[in-house]
């Protein structure tokens, strides 16, 4: 409590400081599209429609739908900082909370925000916030009409039928940087590809179930489930889970995806979304069906590994938790609530270990669930006071039957399988791993009749030394490399 009759001062934001602190909130140009699409659903649009331009003269970005748009008194409260107080209780559709979201998105971005509105009486309204006008006039001076004819001209007719809103951004100053040359346009291009995917990804469940369509410059989004990615095989549905904070649910349901060996090029290279496949692994956290954060463990303290990829974790959540997650203003991260941050943490562990044996097994174990069954690996792995080695298995039947077979002479035999272990490109190997734009194969991955070639001569083989054919079978079938065969009887 503060004591009776106190004297104060009132200390007033400068401005121009404010505003140009509010461009560091550290926002990408996905994240920052994003937080305004979030307004279009709030404000229950069925479509919304990005275009964008770049020249030298007038660059900009565009975002039209047909909400239900605002009057002028809830469009002057919309451009203000700080709209709506955080604490107050949202509609449980809402997908804001902060009332900063459009001018913090914007201004990451640019530096003028127009904003045009027709409500569903058909009346219009502007308002724009110049980042050069308010130094210019040291105050918060928001226009009331567009500030010149090009924006004008831009903003001149609503694409939609009845109610909707336009944000206009220009004075593209972080987003653009020069254009003068034609490898900056050609950047400018690739963003708008990432901010497509992250759309694609961040609004799927709304788009998969018809209730919102986005255009980027005519093309029309698409949904992009990060849970089931190919049309042939299924992810693994491991436990769903509901825990509670507050008598409120939020529900985990961990998925495996299937073995990128198991998967057509086009399902592989979807795999990557934006940041690479290994980035993309843990949780996928979504905030009323808007995906918050498209794979992070969070404040979990597990690393990004390679061998964990395989592992996505779906956990939803409603907007009355945002205190105890701690949302930020981009939704962009989180923190796991501590009251569950046990119970979270061990069933991310329990679905990450199931992940790496389907990753390290090449998919073996998928088509196998419920089958209990050795498998002999050509490579095997050691690890000893922190050092990992890779070799090859000198137990595996192949290797002991040349071996034997070469008798006095297997010496040069398991020196040169020695040598070749020594010579694995490990650098190499882990770069290419990193790099979201390749793909790893191994020579023989789509090469079934090749693979087979070699299973009947090992077949053969093994029989000429005496081996029964039935035996024979069962142990080329128990090897790793003939997995994809689907065993030959
Ligand atoms: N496209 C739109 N259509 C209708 N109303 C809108 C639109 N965009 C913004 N508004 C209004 O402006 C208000 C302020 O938006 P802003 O994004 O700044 O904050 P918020 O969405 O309330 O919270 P957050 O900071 O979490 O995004 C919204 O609450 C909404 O009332
Ligand atoms: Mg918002």
């Amino acid at each position: 409590m503060i004591k009776q009759n106190q004297q104060y001062d009132i200390v007033r934001p400068e401005p121009e400081s404010f505003l140009q602190s509010a461009r560091a909130f550290g926002y990408s140009v996905e994240t920052a599209i994003a937080d305004l699409i979030d307004n279009s659903i709030t404000a229950k649009a069925s479509e919304i429609k990005i275009t964008y331009g770049i020249d030298r003269y007038t660059s900009f970005v565009r975002i039209e739908d047909n909400g239900k748009g605002m009057n002028e008194k809830e469009l002057l409260n919309a451009m203000k900082i700080g709209s709506f107080n955080p604490l107050h209780a949202r509609h449980e559709n809402d997908l804001g909370r902060f009332g900063l979201g459009l001018k913090t998105a914007s201004f990451s971005q640019c530096r003028r925000l127009t904003v045009k509105t027709r409500n569903k009486l058909g009346k219009e309204f502007i308002r724009c916030w110049d980042l050069d006008f308010v130094a210019d006039k040291k105050d918060w001076v928001l226009l009331r009409n567009c500030a010149d004819t090009k924006s004008e001209k831009i903003l001149s007719d609503f694409s939609f039928d009845g109610a909707g809103t336009i944000i206009l951004w220009e004075k593209l100053d972080r987003l653009v940087e020069s254009i003068e040359l034609k490898s900056d346009k050609e950047h400018f291009y690739r963003k708008f590809d990432n901010v497509r995917k992250h759309l694609g990804i961040t609004f799927h469940r709304f788009i998969e179930a018809d209730e919102v369509s986005i255009s980027v410059n005519t093309e029309g989004v698409e949904a992009f489930n990060p849970f089931n990615i190919s049309v042939d095989v299924p992810s693994t549905e491991l436990q769903e889970e509901q825990l509670s904070i507050r008598n409120q649910q939020i529900r985990i349901q961990p998925y495996i995806l299937p073995h990128e060996s198991k998967l057509s090029l086009d399902e592989r290279k979807e795999l990557q979304i934006i940041k690479g496949w290994t980035e993309h692994q843990g949780i996928y956290l979504y905030r009323n069906r808007r995906l918050i954060a498209d794979g992070s463990w969070l404040d979990l303290n597990f690393r990004k590994k390679e061998a964990q990829r395989l592992c996505r974790i779906c956990i939803d959540i409603p907007n009355t938790l945002d205190t105890e997650w701690q949302i930020d203003v981009k939704k962009a991260s989180a923190k796991i609530p501590d009251v569950i941050r046990k119970r979270v943490k061990s069933i991310c562990f329990s679905s990450i270990e199931k992940a790496i044996k389907i990753y390290t097994s090449r998919g073996a174990y998928i088509k196998r669930k419920g089958q209990k069954k050795e498998i002999v690996y050509l490579w095997l792995a050691k690890q000893k006071h922190g050092i990992k080695t890779y070799f090859i298995n000198e137990k595996h039947p192949l290797f002991e039957l040349i071996a034997e077979f070469l008798s006095d002479e297997s010496d040069v035999f398991t020196n040169y399988m020695k040598l070749v272990a020594e010579a694995i490109p490990v650098n190499l190997i882990a770069n290419d791993f990193s790099d979201p734009e390749t793909i790893i194969e191994t020579p023989l991955q789509n090469k079934t009749s090749a693979l087979e070639k070699i299973f009947y001569s090992a077949l053969s083989i093994l029989i000429g030394a005496g081996v029964s054919e039935a035996e024979a079978k069962k142990q080329l079938n128990s090897m790793d490399v003939f997995q994809k065969l689907n065993n030959k009887s």
